[in-house]
Protein backbone atom coordinates (compact mmCIF):
# COMPACT_ATOMS: atom_id res chain seq x y z
CA UNK A 1 0.00 0.00 0.00
CA UNK A 2 2.82 2.26 0.57
CA UNK A 3 6.83 2.32 -0.84
CA UNK A 4 8.64 0.30 0.83
CA UNK A 5 10.83 2.48 2.69
CA UNK A 6 14.00 1.52 4.70
CA UNK A 7 14.76 3.87 7.88
CA UNK A 8 17.99 3.33 10.04
CA UNK A 9 18.98 5.31 13.00
CA UNK A 10 22.49 5.85 14.38
CA UNK A 11 22.93 7.55 17.95
CA UNK A 12 25.95 10.39 17.58
CA UNK A 13 28.78 8.34 18.63
CA UNK A 14 31.49 10.69 16.64
CA UNK A 15 33.75 9.58 14.42
CA UNK A 16 33.25 5.79 13.22
CA UNK A 17 35.42 3.25 12.69
CA UNK A 18 36.14 0.00 10.60
CA UNK A 19 33.25 -2.31 12.86
CA UNK A 20 30.61 0.12 11.71
CA UNK A 21 31.49 0.09 8.34
CA UNK A 22 31.90 -3.43 8.17
CA UNK A 23 28.61 -4.31 10.41
CA UNK A 24 26.71 -1.05 9.39
CA UNK A 25 27.31 0.76 6.57
CA UNK A 26 27.97 -1.25 3.79
CA UNK A 27 24.55 -2.83 4.48
CA UNK A 28 23.38 0.76 4.38
CA UNK A 29 24.84 1.60 1.08
CA UNK A 30 23.75 -1.80 -0.62
CA UNK A 31 20.29 -0.85 0.45
CA UNK A 32 20.17 2.53 -0.50
CA UNK A 33 20.48 1.31 -4.38
CA UNK A 34 17.13 -1.12 -4.08
CA UNK A 35 15.01 1.19 -1.95
CA UNK A 36 13.86 4.56 -0.58
CA UNK A 37 15.92 5.17 2.35
CA UNK A 38 16.15 7.60 5.33
CA UNK A 39 18.90 7.50 7.93
CA UNK A 40 18.61 9.80 10.61
CA UNK A 41 21.10 10.55 13.75
CA UNK A 42 19.05 9.72 16.51
CA UNK A 43 20.37 12.61 18.77
CA UNK A 44 17.73 12.57 20.96
CA UNK A 45 18.33 9.21 22.18
CA UNK A 46 22.11 9.58 23.18
CA UNK A 47 20.15 11.78 25.87
CA UNK A 48 18.57 9.05 27.14
CA UNK A 49 21.60 7.70 28.56
CA UNK A 50 23.81 10.56 28.72
CA UNK A 51 21.18 13.83 29.41
CA UNK A 52 24.20 15.14 32.09
CA UNK A 53 26.54 16.01 29.22
CA UNK A 54 25.85 16.16 26.12
CA UNK A 55 28.78 18.27 25.29
CA UNK A 56 30.03 17.18 22.24
CA UNK A 57 26.76 16.37 20.69
CA UNK A 58 26.52 18.01 17.77
CA UNK A 59 30.47 17.67 16.81
CA UNK A 60 29.90 14.24 17.27
CA UNK A 61 26.64 14.70 14.78
CA UNK A 62 28.63 15.75 12.34
CA UNK A 63 31.35 13.83 12.36
CA UNK A 64 29.30 11.30 12.22
CA UNK A 65 27.37 12.26 8.87
CA UNK A 66 30.91 13.10 7.40
CA UNK A 67 31.65 9.45 7.80
CA UNK A 68 28.49 7.91 6.44
CA UNK A 69 29.30 10.24 3.92
CA UNK A 70 33.07 9.18 3.24
CA UNK A 71 32.01 5.47 3.71
CA UNK A 72 30.02 5.77 0.53
CA UNK A 73 26.33 6.92 1.67
CA UNK A 74 25.11 9.03 -0.86
CA UNK A 75 22.79 11.75 -0.11
CA UNK A 76 20.99 11.52 -3.94
CA UNK A 77 19.76 7.84 -2.78
CA UNK A 78 19.28 7.82 0.80
CA UNK A 79 17.46 10.94 3.02
CA UNK A 80 19.80 11.92 5.74
CA UNK A 81 18.68 13.55 8.77
CA UNK A 82 18.80 14.65 12.18
CA UNK A 83 16.15 13.25 14.58
CA UNK A 84 15.74 16.53 16.90
CA UNK A 85 15.10 18.69 13.30
CA UNK A 86 11.99 16.67 12.86
CA UNK A 87 9.69 17.49 15.83
CA UNK A 88 7.36 15.05 14.68
CA UNK A 89 8.82 12.29 16.27
CA UNK A 90 8.45 13.83 19.57
CA UNK A 91 4.33 14.00 18.69
CA UNK A 92 4.09 11.03 17.46
CA UNK A 93 6.11 9.36 20.62
CA UNK A 94 3.77 11.42 23.19
CA UNK A 95 0.61 9.78 21.74
CA UNK A 96 1.77 6.46 21.61
CA UNK A 97 2.59 6.68 24.73
CA UNK A 98 -0.96 6.51 26.07
CA UNK A 99 -1.67 3.52 24.74
CA UNK A 100 1.27 1.88 25.33
CA UNK A 101 1.41 -0.31 28.62
CA UNK A 102 4.16 0.07 31.21
CA UNK A 103 4.21 -4.00 31.66
CA UNK A 104 5.10 -3.94 27.36
CA UNK A 105 8.55 -1.07 28.20
CA UNK A 106 9.55 -3.02 31.50
CA UNK A 107 9.90 -6.66 29.64
CA UNK A 108 11.91 -4.60 26.84
CA UNK A 109 15.33 -6.76 27.29
CA UNK A 110 17.80 -4.13 26.80
CA UNK A 111 15.91 -2.05 29.91
CA UNK A 112 17.14 -4.42 32.50
CA UNK A 113 20.07 -5.46 30.69
CA UNK A 114 21.34 -1.88 29.98
CA UNK A 115 20.71 -0.66 33.36
CA UNK A 116 22.76 -3.04 34.67
CA UNK A 117 25.88 -2.80 32.27
CA UNK A 118 25.78 1.19 32.56
CA UNK A 119 25.65 0.99 36.14
CA UNK A 120 27.56 4.42 36.66
CA UNK A 121 25.09 6.27 34.65
CA UNK A 122 21.44 7.01 35.84
CA UNK A 123 19.16 4.94 33.76
CA UNK A 124 16.06 5.64 36.47
CA UNK A 125 14.75 8.08 34.25
CA UNK A 126 11.54 8.49 32.27
CA UNK A 127 13.05 9.08 29.21
CA UNK A 128 15.31 5.68 29.25
CA UNK A 129 12.27 3.53 30.14
CA UNK A 130 10.66 5.12 26.97
CA UNK A 131 13.60 4.81 24.90
CA UNK A 132 12.36 2.24 22.79
CA UNK A 133 8.56 3.85 21.92
CA UNK A 134 10.82 6.43 20.76
CA UNK A 135 12.75 4.36 18.49
CA UNK A 136 9.08 2.65 17.75
CA UNK A 137 8.05 6.37 16.46
CA UNK A 138 10.91 6.66 14.93
CA UNK A 139 9.97 4.02 12.48
CA UNK A 140 6.08 4.56 11.94
CA UNK A 141 6.58 7.88 11.44
CA UNK A 142 7.91 7.46 7.95
CA UNK A 143 5.64 3.71 7.68
CA UNK A 144 9.04 2.22 7.12
CA UNK A 145 8.96 -1.72 6.33
CA UNK A 146 12.27 -2.59 6.55
CA UNK A 147 14.49 -1.51 9.73
CA UNK A 148 17.74 -3.04 9.51
CA UNK A 149 19.88 -3.25 12.60
CA UNK A 150 22.28 -5.78 14.49
CA UNK A 151 20.33 -8.44 17.06
CA UNK A 152 20.33 -6.33 20.11
CA UNK A 153 18.19 -3.72 18.58
CA UNK A 154 15.70 -6.85 17.02
CA UNK A 155 13.08 -7.06 20.05
CA UNK A 156 12.96 -2.86 19.36
CA UNK A 157 11.29 -3.53 16.30
CA UNK A 158 8.98 -6.62 17.35
CA UNK A 159 7.87 -3.87 20.19
CA UNK A 160 7.32 -1.59 17.58
CA UNK A 161 4.99 -4.03 15.82
CA UNK A 162 2.86 -4.69 18.80
CA UNK A 163 2.79 -0.75 19.06
CA UNK A 164 1.49 -0.47 15.62
CA UNK A 165 -1.14 -3.18 15.98
CA UNK A 166 -2.62 -1.78 18.98
CA UNK A 167 -2.78 1.66 17.74
CA UNK A 168 -4.51 0.24 14.50
CA UNK A 169 -6.53 -1.79 16.55
CA UNK A 170 -7.89 1.00 18.73
CA UNK A 171 -8.17 3.66 16.23
CA UNK A 172 -8.80 1.64 13.07
CA UNK A 173 -12.47 1.15 13.46
CA UNK A 174 -14.05 4.40 12.63
CA UNK A 175 -17.57 4.61 12.53
CA UNK A 176 -19.27 3.08 9.90
CA UNK A 177 -15.62 0.84 9.44
CA UNK A 178 -17.40 -2.10 7.59
CA UNK A 179 -19.95 -0.21 5.47
CA UNK A 180 -17.21 2.16 4.47
CA UNK A 181 -14.96 -0.95 3.40
CA UNK A 182 -17.75 -2.25 1.34
CA UNK A 183 -17.94 0.39 -0.29
CA UNK A 184 -14.63 0.81 -1.11
CA UNK A 185 -14.90 -2.74 -2.57
CA UNK A 186 -17.91 -1.77 -4.46
CA UNK A 187 -15.85 1.02 -6.32
CA UNK A 188 -13.71 -1.57 -7.94
CA UNK A 189 -16.59 -2.97 -10.55
CA UNK A 190 -18.28 -5.58 -10.18
CA UNK A 191 -15.89 -8.62 -11.51
CA UNK A 192 -12.96 -7.59 -9.43
CA UNK A 193 -15.20 -6.99 -6.22
CA UNK A 194 -16.72 -10.30 -6.36
CA UNK A 195 -12.81 -11.80 -6.44
CA UNK A 196 -11.85 -9.52 -3.64
CA UNK A 197 -14.32 -10.56 -1.73
CA UNK A 198 -13.36 -14.47 -2.65
CA UNK A 199 -10.20 -14.42 -1.65
CA UNK A 200 -10.82 -12.60 1.47
CA UNK A 201 -13.01 -15.14 2.80
CA UNK A 202 -10.32 -17.84 1.51
CA UNK A 203 -8.16 -16.24 3.85
CA UNK A 204 -10.59 -15.24 6.83
CA UNK A 205 -12.48 -18.44 7.07
CA UNK A 206 -10.09 -21.31 5.46
CA UNK A 207 -6.43 -19.40 6.27
CA UNK A 208 -5.18 -19.02 2.77
CA UNK A 209 -2.31 -17.41 2.70
CA UNK A 210 -2.17 -17.08 -0.66
CA UNK A 211 -5.32 -15.65 -1.14
CA UNK A 212 -4.24 -12.68 0.72
CA UNK A 213 -1.64 -11.74 -1.32
CA UNK A 214 -3.91 -12.16 -4.27
CA UNK A 215 -5.85 -10.07 -2.65
CA UNK A 216 -3.20 -7.65 -1.43
CA UNK A 217 -1.84 -7.34 -5.10
CA UNK A 218 -5.39 -6.83 -6.66
CA UNK A 219 -5.35 -3.23 -4.26
CA UNK A 220 -1.67 -2.43 -5.49
CA UNK A 221 -2.78 -2.28 -9.05
CA UNK A 222 -6.01 -0.95 -8.55
CA UNK A 223 -5.80 2.80 -9.43
CA UNK A 224 -8.81 4.83 -8.35
CA UNK A 225 -8.97 4.36 -4.27
CA UNK A 226 -8.55 7.41 -2.49
CA UNK A 227 -5.98 7.30 0.28
CA UNK A 228 -8.10 6.46 3.23
CA UNK A 229 -10.07 3.88 1.00
CA UNK A 230 -6.93 1.65 0.25
CA UNK A 231 -5.59 1.91 4.38
CA UNK A 232 -9.54 0.41 5.52
CA UNK A 233 -9.57 -2.03 2.52
CA UNK A 234 -6.14 -3.22 3.59
CA UNK A 235 -7.02 -4.00 6.97
CA UNK A 236 -10.33 -5.62 6.42
CA UNK A 237 -8.76 -8.03 4.07
CA UNK A 238 -7.09 -9.45 7.19
CA UNK A 239 -10.59 -9.15 9.09
CA UNK A 240 -9.15 -5.67 11.34
CA UNK A 241 -9.45 -2.24 10.60
CA UNK A 242 -7.94 0.41 8.91
CA UNK A 243 -4.03 0.09 8.94
CA UNK A 244 -2.75 3.55 9.46
CA UNK A 245 0.78 2.46 10.85
CA UNK A 246 2.69 -0.23 9.31
CA UNK A 247 4.34 -3.05 11.02
CA UNK A 248 8.26 -2.91 10.18
CA UNK A 249 10.25 -5.91 10.27
CA UNK A 250 13.55 -6.02 11.17
CA UNK A 251 16.42 -6.87 8.33
CA UNK A 252 19.34 -8.37 10.71
CA UNK A 253 22.72 -7.13 9.87
CA UNK A 254 24.56 -10.21 9.29
CA UNK A 255 26.78 -10.27 12.26
CA UNK A 256 29.80 -9.25 10.98
CA UNK A 257 31.00 -8.92 14.03
CA UNK A 258 34.60 -7.05 13.04
CA UNK A 259 37.65 -7.62 15.76
CA UNK A 260 39.23 -5.23 17.53
CA UNK A 261 42.98 -4.64 17.56
CA UNK A 262 43.05 -6.57 21.06
CA UNK A 263 40.87 -9.92 19.76
CA UNK A 264 37.54 -8.78 21.26
CA UNK A 265 34.85 -6.61 19.55
CA UNK A 266 35.35 -3.69 17.86
CA UNK A 267 34.06 -0.95 19.83
CA UNK A 268 35.13 3.00 21.00
CA UNK A 269 34.17 1.66 24.83
CA UNK A 270 37.32 -0.39 24.54
CA UNK A 271 39.76 1.29 22.64
CA UNK A 272 40.90 -1.48 20.06
CA UNK A 273 39.44 0.42 16.63
CA UNK A 274 40.89 1.90 13.38
CA UNK A 275 38.86 4.63 12.81
CA UNK A 276 37.64 5.15 9.00
CA UNK A 277 39.59 8.17 8.59
CA UNK A 278 42.86 6.31 10.40
CA UNK A 279 45.69 7.98 8.75
CA UNK A 280 48.21 5.30 6.62
CA UNK A 281 51.16 4.84 8.89
CA UNK A 282 48.39 4.90 12.38
CA UNK A 283 46.91 1.88 10.58
CA UNK A 284 50.34 0.31 9.82
CA UNK A 285 51.10 0.87 13.41
CA UNK A 286 48.34 -0.64 14.94
CA UNK A 287 48.24 -3.69 12.91
CA UNK A 288 51.70 -4.22 13.78
CA UNK A 289 51.58 -4.06 17.55
CA UNK A 290 48.23 -6.61 17.23
CA UNK A 291 48.64 -9.42 19.44
CA UNK A 292 48.92 -12.77 17.78
CA UNK A 293 48.90 -16.81 18.51
CA UNK A 294 50.31 -16.96 22.49
CA UNK A 295 51.96 -19.86 21.42
CA UNK A 296 54.17 -18.10 18.70
CA UNK A 297 56.80 -17.19 20.58
CA UNK A 298 59.69 -17.19 18.23
CA UNK A 299 59.31 -16.59 14.67
CA UNK A 300 60.57 -20.40 14.43
CA UNK A 301 57.71 -21.53 16.58
CA UNK A 302 54.62 -22.66 14.69
CA UNK A 303 50.99 -21.06 15.23
CA UNK A 304 47.48 -21.75 14.91
CA UNK A 305 45.20 -19.08 12.85
CA UNK A 306 42.43 -19.83 14.80
CA UNK A 307 43.92 -18.22 17.87
CA UNK A 308 44.74 -14.94 16.16
CA UNK A 309 42.94 -12.33 16.08
CA UNK A 310 45.02 -11.71 12.87
CA UNK A 311 43.55 -14.40 11.13
CA UNK A 312 39.92 -12.53 11.38
CA UNK A 313 41.02 -9.70 9.60
CA UNK A 314 42.22 -11.98 6.75
CA UNK A 315 38.95 -13.79 6.44
CA UNK A 316 37.40 -10.31 6.04
CA UNK A 317 40.29 -9.01 3.54
CA UNK A 318 41.63 -11.85 2.08
CA UNK A 319 40.68 -13.91 -0.84
CA UNK A 320 41.36 -18.19 -0.71
CA UNK A 321 44.83 -18.07 -1.81
CA UNK A 322 46.18 -15.88 0.40
CA UNK A 323 44.27 -17.60 3.09
CA UNK A 324 45.74 -20.66 2.32
CA UNK A 325 48.94 -18.56 2.39
CA UNK A 326 48.13 -17.55 5.83
CA UNK A 327 47.31 -21.31 7.40
CA UNK A 328 50.21 -22.89 6.09
CA UNK A 329 52.83 -20.08 6.39
CA UNK A 330 51.68 -20.00 9.93
CA UNK A 331 51.30 -23.63 11.08
CA UNK A 332 54.83 -24.05 9.97
CA UNK A 333 56.26 -21.50 10.75
CA UNK A 334 57.45 -20.32 6.74
CA UNK A 335 56.12 -17.21 7.61
CA UNK A 336 56.65 -14.47 10.46
CA UNK A 337 53.66 -12.79 11.96
CA UNK A 338 54.75 -9.20 10.41
CA UNK A 339 54.70 -10.95 6.89
CA UNK A 340 51.31 -11.98 7.72
CA UNK A 341 50.03 -8.78 8.65
CA UNK A 342 51.52 -7.45 6.13
CA UNK A 343 49.01 -7.40 3.48
CA UNK A 344 46.08 -6.96 6.15
CA UNK A 345 47.69 -3.43 6.15
CA UNK A 346 47.23 -2.22 2.71
CA UNK A 347 43.93 -4.02 2.57
CA UNK A 348 42.67 -2.03 5.24
CA UNK A 349 44.60 1.03 4.01
CA UNK A 350 43.27 0.91 0.07
CA UNK A 351 40.09 0.40 1.71
CA UNK A 352 40.21 3.91 3.74
CA UNK A 353 42.07 5.73 1.00
CA UNK A 354 38.54 7.07 -0.77
CA UNK A 355 37.18 7.67 2.40
CA UNK A 356 39.89 9.84 3.97
CA UNK A 357 39.56 11.59 0.41
CA UNK A 358 35.90 12.48 0.50
CA UNK A 359 36.27 13.15 4.55
CA UNK A 360 38.58 15.65 3.41
CA UNK A 361 36.54 17.76 1.09
CA UNK A 362 33.18 18.02 3.58
CA UNK A 363 35.98 19.04 6.30
CA UNK A 364 37.52 21.83 3.83
CA UNK A 365 33.65 22.61 3.36
CA UNK A 366 31.55 21.90 6.22
CA UNK A 367 28.42 23.94 4.67
CA UNK A 368 27.97 21.03 2.01
CA UNK A 369 27.36 18.50 4.91
CA UNK A 370 25.03 21.06 6.39
CA UNK A 371 22.76 21.69 3.19
CA UNK A 372 22.72 17.93 2.75
CA UNK A 373 21.47 17.25 5.94
CA UNK A 374 19.31 20.24 5.99
CA UNK A 375 17.60 18.79 2.30
CA UNK A 376 17.10 15.69 4.12
CA UNK A 377 15.63 17.22 6.91
CA UNK A 378 13.02 18.62 4.68
CA UNK A 379 12.17 15.53 2.96
CA UNK A 380 12.04 13.64 6.39
CA UNK A 381 9.36 16.16 7.75
CA UNK A 382 7.14 16.38 4.78
CA UNK A 383 6.95 12.09 4.86
CA UNK A 384 6.57 12.62 9.02
CA UNK A 385 3.81 15.27 8.44
CA UNK A 386 1.57 13.05 6.33
CA UNK A 387 1.54 9.95 8.73
CA UNK A 388 0.88 12.79 11.46
CA UNK A 389 -2.04 13.84 9.54
CA UNK A 390 -3.53 10.37 9.31
CA UNK A 391 -2.79 9.81 12.95
CA UNK A 392 -4.39 13.10 14.42
CA UNK A 393 -7.55 12.53 12.50
CA UNK A 394 -7.35 8.65 13.34
CA UNK A 395 -7.15 10.01 17.03
CA UNK A 396 -9.89 12.60 16.66
CA UNK A 397 -7.38 15.60 17.02
CA UNK A 398 -8.17 17.14 13.78
CA UNK A 399 -9.37 20.60 14.51
CA UNK A 400 -10.53 22.61 11.86
N1 LIG B 1 18.27 2.54 19.27
C1 LIG B 1 19.21 2.45 18.19
C2 LIG B 1 20.60 2.19 18.76
O1 LIG B 1 20.83 2.45 19.92
C3 LIG B 1 19.23 3.68 17.33
C4 LIG B 1 17.88 3.98 16.78
C5 LIG B 1 17.05 4.94 17.22
C6 LIG B 1 17.25 3.31 15.70
N2 LIG B 1 15.92 4.94 16.49
C7 LIG B 1 15.98 3.95 15.56
C8 LIG B 1 17.58 2.24 14.88
C9 LIG B 1 15.08 3.54 14.61
C10 LIG B 1 16.67 1.83 13.94
C11 LIG B 1 15.41 2.48 13.79
O2 LIG B 1 21.45 1.71 18.04
FE1 LIG C 1 48.45 -14.88 13.47
FE2 LIG C 1 49.45 -14.75 11.03
FE3 LIG C 1 51.07 -14.82 13.16
FE4 LIG C 1 49.69 -16.96 12.46
S1 LIG C 1 51.29 -15.96 11.26
S2 LIG C 1 49.94 -16.18 14.52
S3 LIG C 1 47.81 -16.07 11.71
S4 LIG C 1 49.65 -13.21 12.62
Amino acid sequence: MYETRVLSGMRPTGSLHLGHFHGVLKNWIRLQAEYPCLYFVADWHALTTDYEKPGDLQQNCWDMVIDWLAAGVDPQQATLFIQSQVPEHAELHLLLSMMTPLGWLERVPTYKDQQAKLADRDLGTYGFLGYPLLQSADILIYRAKYVPVGEDQVPHVEFTREVARRFNHLYGREPGYEDKARAAVKKMGTKKARLLNELRTGFLERGEAEALSRAQALLEEQQNLSRGDRERLYGWLEGGGKKILVEPEALLTEAARMTGLDGEKMSKSYGNTIALREEPEAVAKKIRAMPTDPARVKRSDPGNPDKCPVWTLHQIYSDEDRKAWVRKGCTTAGIGCLDCKQPVIQAIQAELAPMRERAQAYLDDPTLVKNIVADGCDKAKKLATETMRDVREAIGLAYS
